[in-house]
């Protein structure tokens, strides 16, 4: 590696990933409609994952743009999301649909978030098998 160059920080690192059976939150810690940002790991093995709640519909992905990898929100826990259903990506402006992760608008030139299987057992979020 070039002298003064840094490998970039992933926000989604598989050893930082939580393991499957590994309860995340409850659901009802997220606000209908709105989205609750988790990171696990540390220093450059990090694991970022968004979770949105639309009533008791949950969606999951790494919470890492597509386009410059960097996290979604401005501040950690604020999402800027559209009252139909869209996300936008604070650094420049990537949108993507909530319910399937795909890139709505040419700032993600087709590129969608990416899925993270969870699931939900008596009220709780779990890491679910690939
Ligand atoms: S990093 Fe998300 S829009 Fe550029």
């Amino acid at each position: 590696m070039p002298h003064g160059r840094h490998p970039p920080l992933s926000l989604s690192d598989p050893d930082a990933r939580p393991t499957p059976g590994e309860v995340l939150c409850r659901l009802d810690e997220i606000p209908d409609g709105g989205a609750l940002g988790l990171s696990y790991g540390s220093g450059v093995k990090r694991f970022k994952i968004v979770l949105f709640r639309r009533a008791d519909a949950l969606y999951a992905y790494v919470n890492e743009c597509s386009h410059l990898t960097s996290p979604l929100e401005l501040r950690p826990g604020q999402f800027l999301i559209s009252e139909d259903g869209k996300v936008y990506c604070a650094a420049h402006g990537a949108g993507f649909r909530i319910t399937d992760g795909a890139c709505i608008n040419d700032v993600c030139a087709g590129k969608p978030l990416v899925k993270v299987a969870v699931e939900v057992v008596d009220g709780a979020i779990v890491m679910a098998a690939e």
